[in-house]
């Protein structure tokens, strides 16, 4: 089980309004519903960022400076880091990738994709959570460009953004670079669409929660009487996803001892996703301390990536 898996789900479902936070969703199936969403026709960031990532990519690795060491925060899809990898090995001879996840099953598969298409490249996988790996960063020397891709970014709170930033500036050297992703505002019906799937990912994504409270902490949610639900709040400018339940219900969760009450309508937030605008990127890198080198979107303005230097 993940590490506090129990007490998030204590603590969520028993605060008001309830709420379950967006890391318990990368289990083993979590993980896989996610890839699945990634390559969906209304889940346009990946396939967005990866086309900026090959277009711009030896740009990118050149004003980065062509840093002998790469680390990603979070093992995403191998293909996006491979472009950039590629792009870095057109350029030195050698070079160091350090893969950071909680996750051995998705580091493994990483070196796994990564190892045979790339001989000139050593790999490090580092499993922690991203403040240990930061750690352990900030004691070997040498620049680095840190990859935070996929918009991941997008699922912390503003406040939590800002921290990780700092965290992650702080672990570097001057002269090493952070290279951001970061999903764009705009139009409602785009974004709803990517979180609304017809095919119904999104919703097994979320609802996938449930399933995972029922297997390891012995809850009895019946799926059926909750339903996925995702909108575009314009204030705050993020996608709000919930699970909403259908009826009035009670339901037991034995591992927890707890019997939880649901009004008919009531929501469990499970994740917001913001969106930002380049300049808020930019502007949110500055204030972590970063000097912003460069930003990169692609023709339409839907993704934007972001590199930043430590001085
Ligand atoms: C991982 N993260 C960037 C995704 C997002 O778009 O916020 C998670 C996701 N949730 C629903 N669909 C995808």
């Amino acid at each position: 089980m993940q590490r506090g898996f129990a007490k998030e789900v204590r603590r969520g479902l028993t605060g008001s309004p309830k709420s379950l936070p967006p890391w318990l969703f990368y289990d083993a199936v979590g993980t896989q519903l996610f890839e699945r969403i990634t390559g969906l026709p209304e889940y346009y960031p990946t396939r967005t960022e990866l086309l900026i990532l090959q277009e711009m990519g030896p740009q990118m690795v050149r004003q980065a400076g062509v840093p002998p060491t790469v680390v990603e925060l979070g093992v995403g899809s191998a293909y996006k880091t491979r472009v950039l990898i590629e792009a870095l090995l057109e350029l030195r001879a050698r070079a160091t990738f350090i893969p950071v996840d909680v996750s051995g099953e998705a580091l493994k598969l990483a070196q796994q994709r990564l190892e045979p298409i790339f001989p000139r490249l050593e790999i490090h996988p580092l499993r922690a959570e991203y403040q240990a790996a930061l750690e352990q960063i900030r004691a070997t020397a040498g620049p680095k460009l840190v990859l935070f891709i996929g918009s991941s970014i997008g699922n912390f709170e503003p406040d939590e953004a800002l921290a990780f930033l700092c965290l992650v500036r702080r672990a570097l050297t001057p002269g090493s670079t952070l290279l951001l992703g970061t999903d764009l505002r705009k139009p409602r019906a785009l974004l709803e669409a990517a979180y609304n799937d017809a095919a119904g990912v999104t919703a097994a994504f979320n609802l996938h929660l449930l399933e995972r409270i029922n297997r390891e902490l012995g809850g009895h949610f019946a799926l059926e009487r909750f339903r996925h639900a995702a909108h575009f709040d314009d204030e705050h400018c993020r996608i709000q996803m919930h699970l909403q339940s259908v009826q009035s219900q009670q339901v037991d969760i034995d591992g927890l001892g707890l019997r939880i009450s649901f009004e008919p309508g009531e929501r469990i937030h499970t994740e917001n996703s913001y969106k930002f605008t380049v300049g808020g990127a930019q502007a949110l890198l500055a204030r972590a301390g970063f000097e912003n080198l460069c930003s990169w979107t692609d023709p339409r303005g839907w993704f934007g990536v972001h590199l930043a230097r430590v001085t």
